[in-house]
């Protein structure tokens, strides 16, 4: 079986071929092709994604994108057998677009349409990694992006319980704004661990959020507060390159901590030995380092894609979208995208209501 997945829920127009035989077969999917345009240039002078102008450069890219998948898989659109789209969650105008173009590939070719969510589809990751060997369900997830930051059990493909969330700014937007507080560039993430390499990790001691209980949750906004109001009282110390560099490395410390912190913890309260990390925020190096150290002091084994799987891709949709498939699932052409869409409520559309997916599908 082959799908083509596309996804357009954020900033990132991505589309990809993947084949794949079916968990019985015992071959992993082989990834075909794998497109992804970007909108860095579009957003960047704004500190963050815009909405309309991300819809506009989808609109203007998904074409592009889907025929140079095709292209560098070798495959027509006759050798297709499903079409894989995320249908949320996600900005809308994106969404929308990837929607209407992949309705009209699937009914065109006459072969279904399956819609994915957005944060099932990074659970794939690690299934289209070779070096991913020994990972399978159960898991733990913890997904960190500009807009999510959760911490899932995954217990089979579609059954996944939320074990912790942010209740306040997500992590990718603590690095953002954190990032635009000190005069540095979007998107954040990667401008401040730049800035935090060769900083003082323990020079400012910044809030970890909700820390000292039992819980798995999140909080940041008190972390990018406390950020504001520590350079306020320094104005003159912007100017100071390592003064900076300190502060970054701080601040970057302040939130690897906790994300490291819970993602264990959770481990832990699931029972769970194994963790997965995705999300754009995933490609944080200290993060990587802080969580592979603790992971091996208690015997959990962490997987972190390599970054072309761990940020917005296509592949991780047309995965998702394979595997629902294979279960017997597909979408009527009614399908429509949700903005907002609670990642324990994955599944099926009845008369225009998505529900709790069965156990086990
Ligand atoms: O998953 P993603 O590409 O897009 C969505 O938000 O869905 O994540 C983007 C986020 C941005 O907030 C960006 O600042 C953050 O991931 N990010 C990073 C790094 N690279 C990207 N955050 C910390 N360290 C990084 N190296
Ligand atoms: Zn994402």
């Amino acid at each position: 079986m082959r799908a083509l997945g596309i996804e357009s829920s954020c900033d990132e127009t991505a589309a990809a071929i993947v084949e794949w035989a079916g968990v019985e077969s015992g071959l992993r999917p082989r990834l075909q092709a794998n497109v992804v345009h970007g909108q860095v240039e579009v957003h960047a002078r704004y500190g963050g994604v815009v909405p309309e102008l991300a819809s506009r450069a989808h609109m203007r890219n998904i074409g592009p994108v889907v025929a140079e998948a095709l292209r560098v898989a070798g495959v027509t659109p006759a050798q297709l057998d499903c079409v894989a789209v995320t249908a949320g969650p996600g900005l809308i105008g994106g969404l929308l677009t990837g929607m209407a173009v992949a309705k009209g590939l699937a009914m065109g070719l006459g072969i279904p349409l399956v819609g994915v969510h957005h944060m099932e589809g990074h659970l794939m990751s690690p299934f289209l990694d070779e070096r991913a060997g020994g990972m399978d369900f159960p898991f733990v997830a913890l997904l960190v992006s500009g807009g999510h930051t959760l911490l899932l059990h995954a217990e089979a493909f579609g059954v996944y319980r939320i074990l912790g969330r942010t209740r306040d700014d997500a992590v990718g937007e603590a690095f953002d704004k954190g990032a635009r507080l000190l005069g540095l560039g979007y998107p954040g993430g990667p401008a401040i661990s730049a800035l935090a390499e060769g900083g003082n990790r323990e020079a400012f001691r910044f809030p970890r959020g909700l820390s000292g209980r039992e819980q798995v949750d999140f909080s940041f906004s008190g972390l990018k507060t406390a950020l504001r109001t520590f350079l306020g009282q320094h104005p003159e110390r912007m100017a100071e390159e390592s003064w900076r560099r300190d502060v970054a490395a701080s601040y970057q410390e302040a939130i690897v901590e906790v994300l490291a912190t819970r993602s264990i913890e959770a481990c832990r309260q699931s029972g769970e030995q194994r963790l997965i990390v995705a999300g754009g925020v995933g490609a944080n190096q200290r993060l990587r380092e802080v969580l592979l150290e603790r992971a091996n002091k208690v015997g959990v084994q962490v997987y972190f894609p390599p970054l072309s799987l761990c940020t917005d891709n296509g592949a991780m949709i047309a995965l998702a979208g394979l595997r629902r498939l294979l279960a017997g699932y597909r979408d009527d052409w009614d399908l429509n995208v949700q903005a907002r869409w609670p990642v324990d409520q994955i599944i099926k559309k009845k008369e225009g209501v998505w529900g709790i997916p069965p156990p086990g599908f």
